[in-house]
């Protein structure tokens, strides 16, 4: 049967690159409330915040380097067949060598209209500033290409399907907390290998035949290569 590995990355991947987590002590949401920067009615009651709230993070992200974990993920797509899910909205999987990147949340890097037609098209932003004056060639103002809580996750059913064709599928620091991209550790078979990398592993709700690597991202990937290169030979 041909091989597919999927990761499933969340914020714990980016926490040894120096970035944030959402829900760990002094975390995003512990400084900011949700409801004021990170959804559709936010963003219509005071885009200047919503905005100035990304072109933080941005500039943050883009300080940042990706950690040895995002560089293993990237030898290990050369070694197999292997697709990346992530929550993230950064952009280390891709500057650490991945390609096949899918982002459930949307990726910081680009902007998109805030009219109707959003998921049209994406823009790179060039720098980590999106400014008020910034349009899209529809005349409305460019937000930031990510998802909102409150809003449709478009690359959900997507990614539903190659969990489901997953022989190998891999958590990397997500507390799994948020719906629907938490559903997808349902979506892989039976036989497909799994695992969850995470400190906190133990403390996750989880299904039964998970192995669990309660450690941070960075040794715990090299563990989970060691044995899925094991699995492959
Ligand atoms: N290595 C691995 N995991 C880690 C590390 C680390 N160094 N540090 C923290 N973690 C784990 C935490 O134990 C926790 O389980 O990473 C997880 C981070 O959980 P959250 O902060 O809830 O982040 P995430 O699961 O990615 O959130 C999902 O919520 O706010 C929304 O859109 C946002 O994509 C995000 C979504």
């Amino acid at each position: 049967m041909k091989q597919s590995i999927i990761v499933f990355s969340g914020a714990g991947m980016s926490a040894e690159s120096g970035i944030q987590t959402f829900r760990d002590s002094n975390g995003l949401w512990e400084n900011h409330n949700i409801h004021d920067v990170a959804t559709p009615q936010a963003w219509k009651k005071n885009p200047d915040l919503v905005s100035e709230f990304y072109n933080h993070r941005r500039k943050q992200i883009i300080q940042a380097e990706p950690n040895a974990a995002h560089f293993a993920i990237a030898y290990l797509q050369k070694k197999a067949n292997v697709q990346v899910i992530t929550q993230n909205i950064d952009d280390l999987h891709e500057r650490a060598g991945s390609s096949r990147v899918l982002h459930l949340h949307g990726n910081i890097r680009y902007a998109k209209s805030s009219g109707p037609n959003q998921e049209k098209t994406h823009y790179r932003i060039n720098g980590h500033e999106l400014k008020a004056i910034d349009l899209c060639p529809d005349g409305y103002r460019l937000r930031p290409h990510v998802v909102w809580f409150g809003e449709d996750v478009p690359l959900m059913e997507k990614a539903i399907s190659l969990v489901n064709k997953a022989t190998h599928f891999v958590v990397i620091g997500s507390s799994l907390n948020v719906y629907p991209a938490a559903n997808l550790i349902m979506c892989c078979s039976q036989n497909a290998k799994k695992w969850i990398v995470d400190p906190k592993a133990l403390e996750i709700n989880i299904p039964s035949g998970f192995t669990l690597i309660n450690e941070k991202a960075v040794d715990g990937v090299t563990t989970v290569i060691k044995q899925i290169m094991n699995s492959l030979s």
